[in-house]
């Protein structure tokens, strides 16, 4: 088996011969790799985790997932794969140990097995001491945690995670980070999608970019951002009288344009850390009072901007 997720083609349409909510997408998911499927709103991700966990039909194209295809065989499948949906429903009154133990049952552990089991998971996910709390009261990150947990009862080897942080508080999505990368270092596959810069920068090993069910870019983050350009480093200068002057001596630097108000400048360099002494040194030499130098980096949110013409998040643009 060649990877752990490989599509042709794949496109569903709504209703049925209606807009495409994703159209034409070839992917190939490698063993082992953190994939972010990474979009705004309504870009198509969670029909693409329907489509490929089986809850959907493709209206044209084909996937595989560990091996197995989706049309011809669901259920190979389905052994092969933990799901956490965006929107899947709980009952709020059972306790998440409850869940967890009538997961492992449905998954075919025995009653015996079921127990000791939910308690590993529970454990895993840092949710020990909430187990015997109704889900109904869990906080956000909490549901997220035993949503993840419920997804990995049956130790699948490709794991689907739809917006698995969406709405968490920093410290909660940082521990899901963590869970997430331990399980890539034990060898399981995850896509995952989000609408984070940051979360598909920091997590993923490869990065597929969805615009309006289309795959519009896919790399590493470091290949997708060097794409789109060198840093440059903004320079806010003390007198705005200084500027054409300073225009001069940073051309010694890098390549420097007048920034958006007279005060400023940016001066597109290689590196960014390399230039920015030497950038320092020669203002200082020439007199030119400087009140704030930043290297700015390209992010995800410049390579969707390049790919689209549209920011990809409020977030991003923040
Ligand atoms: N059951 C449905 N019937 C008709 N249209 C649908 C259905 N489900 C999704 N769509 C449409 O398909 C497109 C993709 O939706 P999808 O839910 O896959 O987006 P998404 O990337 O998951 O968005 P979000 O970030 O809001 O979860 C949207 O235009 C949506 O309105
Ligand atoms: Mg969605």
């Amino acid at each position: 088996m060649s990877h752990a997720i490989v599509t042709r083609g794949l496109e569903k349409r709504y209703p049925k011969g209606g807009t495409y909510a994703v159209q034409g997408v070839d992917l190939a998911v490698d063993h082992g790799e953190v994939y972010g499927f990474l979009g705004p709103n309504g870009a198509g991700k969670s029909t693409m985790v329907r489509l490929l966990v089986t809850l959907l039909r493709p209206s044209a194209g084909t996937a595989h997932v560990a091996g197995h295809d989706v049309v011809k065989d669901p259920a190979g499948v389905r052994a092969s794969i933990g799901v956490a949906l965006q929107d899947a429903a709980i009952d709020p009154l059972m306790t998440g140990r409850e869940l967890l133990e009538l997961q492992a049952v449905l998954h075919g552990l025995s009653r015996r097995a079921s127990a000791p089991r939910g308690a590993l998971l529970l454990e895993r996910v840092g949710l020990s001491d909430a187990g015997d709390k109704r889900v109904g009261e869990y906080s956000g990150g909490m549901r997220r945690r035993l949503d993840l947990a419920m997804a990995l009862i049956h130790e699948p080897r490709v794991l689907f995670l739809d917006e698995p942080t969406t709405g968490l508080d920093p410290s909660s999505r940082l521990l899901l980070w963590d869970e997430v990368r331990r399980l890539r270092d034990q060898g399981t596959t995850v896509f995952l999608t989000t609408q984070y810069l940051e979360e598909a920068d920091q997590l993923a090993d490869r990065v597929g970019i969805i615009a309006g069910g289309q795959l519009v870019a896919e790399d590493t983050p470091e290949a997708l951002k060097a794409q789109v350009g060198h840093p440059h480093v903004h320079v806010v200068l003390t007198n705005a009288a200084d500027r054409e002057r300073s225009l001069q001596v940073a051309s010694a630097v890098g390549d420097p344009r007048p920034g958006v108000t007279d005060h400023c400048l940016d001066v597109s360099v290689q590196d960014g850390s390399l230039e920015l002494p030497a950038l320092v040194r020669a203002l200082d030499d020439a007199g030119i009072a400087v009140a704030s130098l930043d290297v700015v980096r390209p992010t995800l949110d410049d390579v969707f901007l390049q790919k689209t013409g549209a920011h990809l998040a409020e977030e991003a643009v923040a």
